[in-house]
């Protein structure tokens, strides 16, 4: 077997230990007599690992107790509908600060239920910075502030909690939840796709402040409704039951490494050898992104010579090195380096990179 060091975007590397340990399960969950995904969510065995990973995700992120957390499926996207359904009056403004890709994907999916409010927005500055918080125009009786804490496309990251007083901060921590520290306190609601930091696609985290699961939101069926899915237990239907395994294997994972104080630490020296491969080439590669919010979970960068990109990914394929094509928004190439990408596989990059740079240089 050759594990190549896998910087995609997410779906994401895993942890070689959750993956070994599914692998082992898959057969047999226990003396269930029949692996976790073949058995019924309703039952004791899978209900001990349900609870388990809420838990355990509990201590991981030190969730205080007047925050539900919810285990939902459609993606972060969905979410970003859900959200202004569940927490906002038909019409009632709502604030977004748009970032990048995923901030303009959070204010199209609540274009339909409520006044979006652009309070902000970096795009004519290409998303390379995130505007100042007292350049923030936020509407009038608006039900929240949506902001994506890290954009995983652009490559800008929220590094400090903007403050919005009584106005919900909701915020879209899809491809950064986990990688630090967080005062959960600060926010109304965070939301995360699980396929970058918490394991594979497939489930969703919600984490809510409970008491503005008391707002009326607006007409929605029962399956939309959080204040529904959280007294169903995350069980109105069917969950999918494997991801929600697996999101407790990663979580557990990340505690027994040392949780989130651990994880900053090591995503900071990181992103710290990644960038400065970047910044130390002479040009020959570019990230112009403000320093001051250079995202530490997804690099993006650009060669000089586009004509050198495709040699660059067939090198860096052939040393080992996959998933460092950029989105096709921007071009270029990107490096995700959430949780799960060692230490190691970071090095083997910014190795590769200097040595690609003296033989095409
Ligand atoms: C920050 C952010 N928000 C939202 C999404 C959309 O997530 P999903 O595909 O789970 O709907 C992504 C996907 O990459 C993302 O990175």
């Amino acid at each position: 077997m050759s594990r190549a060091w896998n910087f995609s975007a997410g779906p994401a590397t895993l942890p070689e230990p959750v993956l070994r340990r599914a692998q082992s399960d898959m057969l047999e969950w226990r003396d269930a007599g029949a692996s976790i995904v073949e058995i019924s969510h309703r039952g004791p065995e899978f209900l001990e690992v349900a609870a388990d990973a809420e838990r355990a995700l509990r201590t991981l992120l030190s969730i205080p107790e007047d925050y539900a957390v919810l285990f939902t499926q459609g993606g972060a996207t969905t979410q970003q509908a859900l959200i202004p359904l569940n927490f906002a009056a038909p019409g009632q403004p709502a604030d977004y600060v748009v970032t990048g890709h995923w901030g303009k994907t959070a204010l199209k999916q609540a274009g339909p239920y409520v006044a979006t409010n652009i309070a902000a927005s970096s795009e004519a500055d290409r998303f390379r910075t995130i505007p100042a918080r007292n350049s923030w125009k936020l509407a009038a009786d608006s039900a929240y502030v949506h902001i994506t804490a890290n954009e995983t496309i652009h490559g800008v990251e929220f590094r400090d909690i903007p403050d919005t007083g009584n106005v919900p901060l909701v915020a879209d921590f899809s491809s950064s939840i986990a990688s630090e520290p967080l005062d959960i306190s600060k926010f109304g609601i965070l939301y995360a796709g699980a396929q970058k930091n918490l394991g594979p696609v497939g489930i969703s985290v919600v984490i809510v402040r409970r008491d503005l699961l008391e707002r009326a939101g607006q007409p929605r069926a029962d399956i939309f409704d959080y204040r529904s899915q959280l007294k169903a237990e995350s069980m109105l239907n069917t969950p999918p039951t494997w991801n929600w395994y697996m999101l407790g294997l990663t979580v557990q994972w990340m505690l027994d490494e040392g949780g989130v104080a651990e994880f900053a630490k090591r995503n900071a020296r990181k992103a710290a050898l990644l960038y400065a491969a970047i910044d130390d080439s002479n040009g020959f590669y570019k990230n112009d992104i403000d320093p001051a919010v250079r995202s530490r979970m997804n690099v993006p960068f650009f060669l000089r010579d586009e004509a050198l990109d495709k040699p660059f990914l067939a090198e860096a394929k052939d040393a080992g090195l996959i998933a460092l094509k950029g989105h096709r928004v921007l071009g270029g190439m990107r490096a995700s380096i959430y949780n799960a990408m060692p230490e190691q596989g970071v090095q083997a990059l910014a190795d590769f990179m200097r040595a690609f740079a003296k033989r095409h240089g």
